[in-house]
């Protein structure tokens, strides 16, 4: 089956080139705002293209990966991309590209596959509602000390894919907190959690590594640290 895939902010096309190779895809279309990283993609992709032309029968499984200038989702046309992939950039970067104004609705996008550090997760998630898409997966990962996340999400047509998520998926995710609760990364990542909620409560002293931020609203705190605290196995 023909199924396009897009990578926004695709840097130097490792990724793209991960999507052209898993057999995911038939076609990638990899997307940078900057003419420097498209020229590092550029290079990269040289030998694999030698490769595909050189090897066709051999490589027919691997996807053609085109480049493209542009912001955002804005070098694409409405419905040339059934899934767009949009990795290495924050939950605002991130819904400014796909999610405000329906960008991705009106591409005709219907799977999102997102990977914003995993601190950004409970605004993405909350983004990912408003605007009408469904949490269908999420992973945890930890790569080279930072913890991310990785979110699939998909057009929530049905009545039932569009109720509010409860305060515990918004914040730990709906898949994650219940599949992935007793995973090591996961654990790790509600104690980091808890203790940043504990600090900007007073109730730790600051660290040199803690870069502050805001105490907030008291009970919003409380009960972050009533939900993580039900789920940091003992
Ligand atoms: C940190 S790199 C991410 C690289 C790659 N996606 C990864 O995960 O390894 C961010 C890239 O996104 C590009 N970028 C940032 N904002 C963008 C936007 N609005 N539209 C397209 N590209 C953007 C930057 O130029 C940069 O090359």
């Amino acid at each position: 089956m023909s199924h396009t895939a897009c990578n926004k902010g695709c840097d130097h096309a490792w990724l793209s080139l991960g999507l052209a190779t898993s057999g995911f895809a038939t076609r990638v279309v990899a997307i940078d705002a900057k003419a420097f990283p498209l020229s590092l993609a550029e290079r990269n992709l040289r030998p694999y293209r030698r490769e595909r032309e050189l090897q066709p029968r051999e490589r027919a499984s691997f996807a053609p990966v085109d480049l493209r200038l542009g912001c955002g989702l804005s070098p694409l046309s409405p419905g040339e991309v059934g899934t767009a992939v949009i990795a290495g950039m924050g939950a605002r970067s991130i819904c400014e590209a796909a999610l405000g104004e329906g960008i991705a609705d009106g591409l005709g996008v219907s799977t999102l596959v997102l990977n914003p550090p995993a601190r950004d997760a409970p605004r993405l998630r909350a983004a990912l509602l408003k605007n009408g898409w469904a949490v269908r997966d999420e992973a945890m990962v930890l790569d080279r000390g930072w913890l991310h996340i990785v979110v699939k999400a998909e057009r929530a047509t049905a009545e039932g894919h569009r109720a509010p998520m409860d305060a515990a998926d918004a914040l730990l995710g709906p898949v994650l907190r219940v599949r992935d609760r007793a995973d090591a990364v996961f654990q790790a990542f509600l104690r980091m959690r808890l203790e940043s909620v504990r600090r900007r409560r007073g109730l730790l002293p600051v660290s040199a590594t803690y870069k502050g931020g805001d105490a907030g609203d008291l009970d919003a705190l409380l009960e972050e640290e009533r939900i993580l605290c039900a789920h940091i196995d003992s």
